[in-house]
Formats: C-alpha cells, structure tokens, sequence
C-alpha cells in the first residue's frame, strides 16, 4: 500500500493550480443518468478516485463513459441494470447519488445501503423520506434499498435537517417527476449550484439555486448537455492552510474565492495576509499564528471537510483555539495521529481543545479517512524530522496528485509504494 514520506521545516513559496470539484463532479456524473444524450463534464478530477469509482459503477449500470484529458464523455443510452452492488457502494457512500436518477427515469432502482464510515453513521433516511414523499414505494431487504414508482409525482418536501447529497438526490429525481416539487432547508453548498447548472443547460426547469428553497418543475425527457465543473473549494482551503502552516506564501489558482468566505475570515483572524482576486488567492503565513475558535456548520460557514486541516495548524497557533465539530459525529480520528507527533489537544464531547505552539515531531501515522490524511501530510510539512502517512488511498479519494502539486511549492515529499 502507498505511503507519502514528508521530511518538515520548508516553507511552501510559489503556485498551486486547483483541480475541478470531487464534491460537484460525483452529482453531475449521477445527472447524466437522466438522459440517453451524452453529457460533457470539463475541468473533472481525473485522478481522484471517488471520480473513477462513480465512473465503474455509471458503467456497471451500463453507461458508455470515456476520458479526453480531463473532459468527461457520458452516455445513459444503453442503461440495462439497475442495481448499485453492495461491493461498490461501500467504497464510497456517494453511489447513493444514482438513487434519485434512476428511480425517476427507468421506475426502478436496487442500491445497497451504504453502512456507515470512519467519521460516522451516515444514514439516507433523508434521501429516503424525500423519495416517498416523491411516491416511490421504498423497501428495505438484507442492506438493499428496492425503489420503484410509476412516475414521480411533484410534491412539497422540507428536509428534517441540513443534508448536501440528500438535497441533490432530491433535485434529480424531481427534474422528471410529474408536476412542480418544492425542496425546503435545501443544503447551500456550491456543488449544488453547479448540479442545478448542468441540469438546466439539460433542460430542466429548476429555481432558487444557493436559497434554502428550490423550485422543480417536471419534464417529459431531459437532453444532453456541457458543462465545466466548479474548482474545489476544500482542495483550496487545503492548500491555503498549507501556505498558512509552513510560513511560507503561495498563491492559488483557477479557484473561486467566494466559496471559501468562512475559511478566509478565519484565516485572516490567525493573521494570514489574503489577497484575493478573479480565480486566485495568494496567501502570506504571519510570524506568530493566532489561535482563534471554530464551529464546523453548513455553507456558508466554515466546512467540516476542513476541520481536520484546520487543526493541524491550530497546533501551531500561539494559544488554545476550540474546534467544534457539529456535522459529524465521530470527526476526531486525526487526533490520535496527531497526538503520537506531539501535538497538545484535548477532547471534550464534540469539541477538540488544542493547545498550541508545540512544535511537531516526524512519526508514522495512518490516515483513517480522506480529509484526515490531509490534516496528516499538512501536519508533516511543519514537523521535524519525517513523517510517513500509511494507507494514503484515503487522500487519493479526493486530491489529484498532492504530493506533486505540494513538491512543486518546494515540499520535500514523495509517495513511496
Ligand atoms: C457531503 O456528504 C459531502 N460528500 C461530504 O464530503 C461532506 O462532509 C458532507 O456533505 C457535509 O458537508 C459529497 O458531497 C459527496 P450530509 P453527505 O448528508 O451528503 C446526516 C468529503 O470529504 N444525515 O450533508 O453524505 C449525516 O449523517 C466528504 O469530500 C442523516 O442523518 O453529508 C451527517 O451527520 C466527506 N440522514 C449530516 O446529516 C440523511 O439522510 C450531514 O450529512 C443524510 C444525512
């Protein structure tokens, strides 16, 4: 299994190029579902490989599916099966997103339940409820969902609480259904957006993107379409806590600046220079970090998917900063990792109390999910000495090649098999 080997003390200078949205790419792969006319998706992460498993399973389910760089070429025309297989589903949770797709368009769909993972149970009652509510007869048997309908109907559905693939499920399956559906306390994260993005140019008639309540009016058919995916704006925070983290100052690029307001706010309170401009953030790390609290929320507050970075540099932020995680339940598994390099935190029910500056100390870690070992190889760049991150396919799930895009800000780290 790969490993990445950081060797600490390198301040990072130069340009980071941020790929197109795993978190956006995954829902538009799922929309092309909707339709037998192909779908182009441009600026898709190719290399990450939550992209390449919805890919498997897009043409398990017998989709033609094909790379031109990093365009994306999809076709539903020759959709022949109708089950998302239990072995596929459990490698990556976001399978559930064919759910909607497939119930609106074809009656019918067979998905495995997708279990929980590292940082919690993760259940889709949510996307289950909407999809009754939609009139799809719902069953559960031995960890298989069986969905079938008629033909959806319109309906008035407000989700019991805040969920981003639960809302985007929804949105799917009502572009199809008979009637207008209005979804309420929708997600507002900026994958959303894009979803809804490619769904119009397919022809669906959606509206209220980015408001807590979206208006869909069903469609007989929907068409193919192009569309170029969002940068990913957690890659982006990523790379900013990098610059933050080493001392060093870096700028960003082809990312949009208006998805990470809650992160620049607070990088800007521990003291880092921002500079922001059209698809471009340069960032410049203070002498002496300043500690400052977090609460993880829902867009547009600060995103749990960098709660784990953040913390790596709140070790080496002069005090004691707080960090709640409200999203996930079980959120911390970096801590323990974290701890074997010296780091000074303390948990207390949902919030992790981090005690800083301690200077880090190079060890073996092992990551444990995908934004953990992010926080793991950030943490190696400013310890002493090397650290090796074990069980790095986490990280591959959802970055492109980091250790080059970090060796090319003059990180000393390789990836050793
Ligand atoms: C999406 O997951 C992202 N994944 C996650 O990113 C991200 O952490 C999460 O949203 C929160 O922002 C994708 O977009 C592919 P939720 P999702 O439904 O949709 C509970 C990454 O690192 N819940 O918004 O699965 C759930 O357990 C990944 O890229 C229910 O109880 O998250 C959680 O506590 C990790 N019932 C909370 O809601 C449901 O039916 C928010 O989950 C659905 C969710």
């Amino acid at each position: 299994m790969d490993k990445i080997r950081v060797r600490g003390g390198r301040p990072l200078f130069g340009e980071a190029t941020i790929s197109g949205a795993k978190n956006s790419t995954l829902p538009c792969m799922a929309a092309s579902l909707m339709t037998p006319e192909p779908v182009l998706l441009h600026n898709a992460p190719r290399q990450v490989r939550d992209v390449a498993t919805m890919k498997l399973l897009l043409e398990h389910l017998g989709t033609a599916a094909s790379w031109e760089e990093n365009s994306l070429r999809l076709q539903a025309d020759g959709i022949d099966e109708f089950e998302a297989p239990y072995d596929m589903v459990k490698t990556m949770r976001a399978s559930v997103l064919v759910l909607g797709p497939l119930v609106s368009r074809f009656g019918k769909a067979v998905i495995s339940l997708p279990g929980g993972c590292a940082i919690g149970a993760r259940p889709i009652d949510m996307h289950l409820g909407g999809l009754e509510h939609l009139g799809a007869t719902i069953t559960i048997e031995h960890g298989y969902v069986y969905a079938t309908a008629k033909r959806l109907r319109g309906t008035r559905y407000r989700f019991p609480s805040v969920t981003v693939t639960g809302t985007e499920n929804l949105i799917l399956a009502a572009t199809l259904a008979e009637g207008e559906t209005i979804l309420e306390n929708c997600a507002l994260e900026p994958e959303i957006g894009d979803v809804i993005s490619l769904l119009r140019k397919m022809g669906a008639r959606i509206t209220g993107e980015d408001t807590p309540t979206i208006h869909i009016k069903g469609t007989e058919s929907l068409h193919g379409a192009e569309h170029t995916i969002i940068p990913d704006r957690i890659e982006t925070g990523t790379f900013l806590i990098g610059g933050a983290i080493t001392g060093g100052k870096i700028s960003v690029k082809k990312c949009n600046p208006a998805h990470l307001t809650g992160v620049i706010k607070k990088l800007t309170e521990n003291g880092c220079r921002i500079v922001e401009q059209a698809g471009e953030i340069q960032i410049e790390a203070p002498t002496i970090l300043l500690p400052s609290d977090v609460e993880t929320q829902p867009y547009p507050h600060f995103p749990t998917d960098l709660q784990a970075q953040y913390m790596a540099l709140m070790t080496q932020a002069e005090g004691i900063s707080r960090i709640h995680e409200n999203i996930f339940e079980n959120r911390f598994m970096h801590v323990g990792e974290l701890l074997r390099m010296r780091a000074d935190i303390r948990i207390h029910d949902h919030i992790a109390e981090v005690h800083g500056r301690t200077p880090l100390s190079g060890a073996n870690v092992m990551a444990t999910d995908l934004r953990a070992s992010a926080c793991l190889v950030l943490a190696g760049l400013v310890a002493e000495g090397d650290t090796v991150v074990q069980r790095v396919y986490h990280i591959d799930r959802g970055y492109e090649r980091i250790e080059e895009k970090l060796r090319q800000l003059g990180a000393d780290i390789e990836r050793i098999s």
